[in-house]
């Protein structure tokens, strides 16, 4: 499942992240890529580290871990710290799959599902787009800013270069608490479908039983 959620950070946090970035300290995306993905990643990220870097990390995190339908779609259990990466000057990002484990020692998490959170205006730059490439075809996304597109981990996928203006961009990966995709749809169908009926009907006898199989399917698959 790949799922676009909207107004993850509001119009205004959205500008105070990109005044932060104007001022932020960018380095050679290289830095961070695999042996092979070194060969078609041409990007740049914030330098990690600063301070304010982490409050600007932090405030991404809890947007969106804050976001209903994040919750619903992901199911996280643990997660990468935030990366903010920026793409200018015909810079691109060529098609590669994300490393199926990150970090060290005891931080090391299984990628699940990989998100990226636009910061810019879609008018503001040319080019710029995540294209995923699965079995289905391939699909492009360019989302307004303080959106997000989230993603399984194992998609082939690539960033369009970009030839006018900058593409900034928030992202990070995720250890779900449930690791097929497939069953984190029928999870994420069957919350969507009890909300529905709450809203409709309250909390009704339907609600309660799809709340319960909801439950017990969790007690089945949950890593934790
Ligand atoms: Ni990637």
């Amino acid at each position: 499942m790949i799922l676009c959620i909207g107004n993850i950070l509001t119009p205004e946090q959205v500008s105070r992240i990109r005044t932060a970035l104007d001022d932020g300290q960018f380095e050679d995306g290289r830095k961070t890529a695999g042996w092979h993905a070194r060969l078609v990643k041409n990007n740049e990220q914030m330098a990690s580290g600063s301070a304010q870097g982490r409050e600007l990390r932090a405030e991404v995190e809890a947007a969106l871990t804050g976001h209903p339908v994040f919750q619903m779609a992901v199911r996280p259990r643990r997660m990468t710290p935030i990366l903010f990466s920026r793409y200018r000057d015909g810079m691109t990002y060529g098609n590669h799959v994300d490393d199926p484990v990150m970090g060290r020692g005891d931080n090391r998490i299984r990628t699940d599902i990989s998100f990226t959170l636009f910061l810019d205006d879609p008018d503001s730059y040319d080019g710029g787009e995540l294209v995923t490439d699965t079995t289905a075809g391939e699909q492009s996304y360019k989302l307004p800013a303080g959106s997000a597109v989230i993603y399984p981990s194992s998609t082939l996928h690539r960033v369009e270069p970009v030839t006018r203006g900058q593409r900034r961009v928030a992202i990070g990966w995720i250890q779900s608490t449930i690791r097929d995709p497939a069953q984190r749809e029928v999870l994420f169908d069957l919350d969507t479908a009890r909300r529905q009926i709450f809203e409709r009907e309250g909390k009704t006898a339907e609600f309660d039983l799809l709340t319960k199989s909801l439950a017990n399917l969790q007690r089945f698959w949950a890593e934790i």
